[in-house]
């Protein structure tokens, strides 16, 4: 507690009822998943951006120094939890696509209509005509949503350009949201989304002008820590994924890997054999994949709000992910195709009835394991001395409450790098 001493406070939480803290094991595996750090009757003292003692309130009074303006915040009896992380959205989009799914509710499906010219071609299509001030003020209000709803931090995806101008337009909207909003985006290049209109009779040459223009492109103007690819069955194929994976990571980028969403193709192997990050969706994920994972630090990231919203009736196998040992984490998916949501509680609900996810596991892959699915689990994700200071107040009494009552929004206030920037 020594160095406290120099550090003064300047918010102060307190009158805690449930403080989940998430602090323990980095990322979580199997049973750890349950363990959420929980103090009841708890504060947290926070100086600057940087949370600096976590514990009872009784026992933390007489340790801290509040500085003279320090702003205090009573709880009230409720729940305090990290700030949400939602390690994979495609927040940059001009339009939505309701007609779509319409579609689909008719019977057409998510891959007929990407055939017809729907899809994300429609999307790309559309970005592509939109100048980037509009794409801006569009995504800022998704984040801005996303906020709302608990979220801190997120990985923010580009993907409907698929030129080299369109991409780097997109990643030039989620570096902008970066820098002026109270949001973390981590952003992900998404070039390999799918094949553009003007390319569908030369893949090859598409692939090519990822590897030798785009790739480059993005890693010189460093807009993206991430490069992600749709691997699945008339998208990329695996080869044509480890080409273009492997010459992002000689560029310098970590890699993620949409992975067995639709059919089996070995995405999850492959994610595990280039040391991603992370593999997203799994519904299809083989049981070689799923011993892959369970052994490897990628991280699966779960996204049954687009199950859901694309009908099927199927799952990502969370639960025989988790007791093999895989690192789990949830996401929105947020997305105008698949999965129409910034609301990453919704998701905890659906990861409750659909993947039979516990809320302390789900508690879990959306905050630890959340932040290991973005490379920052020391920094993320847990209410703990030295950690950035991202909490949200819940209206809430148990922790529980967060799947049980469903598509409303208990949020009540949400702190950023150690300020109130929703509610309060
Ligand atoms: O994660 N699967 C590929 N990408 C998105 C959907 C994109 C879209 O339809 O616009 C996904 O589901
Ligand atoms: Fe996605």
């Amino acid at each position: 507690m020594a160095s406290n001493q120099n550090r003064k406070i300047t918010l102060l939480i307190n009158d805690i009822g449930q403080l989940v803290t998430m602090q323990g094991p980095v990322p979580r595996r199997g049973p750890e998943m349950s363990e959420i750090g929980l103090i009841e009757n708890g504060a947290i003292a926070i100086s600057g951006e940087e949370i600096i003692a976590v514990g009872k309130a009784d026992e933390l009074a007489g340790k801290v120094d509040p500085a003279e303006n320090c702003v205090v915040i009573s709880a009230g009896g409720k729940v305090v939890t990290p700030g949400l992380i939602d390690p994979h959205t495609h927040p940059v989009f001009a339009r939505t696509r309701e007609k779509e799914f319409e579609m689909r509710l008719a019977g057409k499906s998510y891959m007929e209509i990407a055939r017809a010219g729907g899809g994300i071609r429609s999307s790309v299509r559309h970005l592509r005509d939109t100048d980037e001030k509009e794409l801006y003020e569009r995504s800022k209000k998704t984040i801005r949503t996303m906020m709302s709803y608990g979220v801190t931090s997120i990985e923010a995806k580009s993907g409907y350009g698929l030129s080299l101008e369109a991409e780097l337009k997109s990643l030039r909207v989620i570096k902008k949201l970066n820098d002026q909003e109270p949001m973390d985006l981590f952003a992900t290049f998404l070039g390999a989304h799918e094949f553009p209109d003007e390319y569908r009779d030369k893949p090859e040459e598409y692939i090519e002008l990822i590897i030798n223009e785009m790739i480059p492109a993005v890693a010189k103007q460093n807009l993206a820590e991430f490069c992600d690819i749709f691997c699945e069955d008339e998208v990329f194929t695996v080869e044509q994924s480890r080409r273009i994976l492997s010459a992002a990571k000689q560029a310098g980028l970590k890699i993620k890997i949409h992975a067995d969403e639709i059919k089996s193709t070995g995405g999850a192997e492959l994610a595990v054999e280039l040391k991603a990050v992370s593999a997203d969706h799994l519904v299809k994920i083989s049981s070689t994949g799923i011993e892959m994972m369970a052994k490897s630090n990628t991280v699966a990231v779960l996204l049954p709000g687009t199950s859901f919203a694309l009908g099927l009736d199927q799952s990502a196998p969370a639960r025989e992910l988790i007791s093999k040992g895989a690192v789990v984490a949830l996401s929105t998916d947020c997305n105008p195709g698949s999965s129409m949501t910034e609301s990453l509680p919704m998701i905890i609900s659906l990861a409750a009835i659909n993947l039979k996810m516990t809320a302390a596991e789900s508690l879990s892959a959306v905050t630890v394991n959340a932040a290991c699915a973005v490379d920052r689990g020391d920094r993320l994700g847990r209410i703990e001395r030295g950690m950035k200071a991202d909490m949200v107040i819940w209206d809430m009494d148990d922790y529980r409450e967060l799947p049980y009552h469903y598509g409303v929004n208990l949020v009540e206030t949400v702190i950023k790098n150690g300020k109130v920037v929703s509610g309060g």
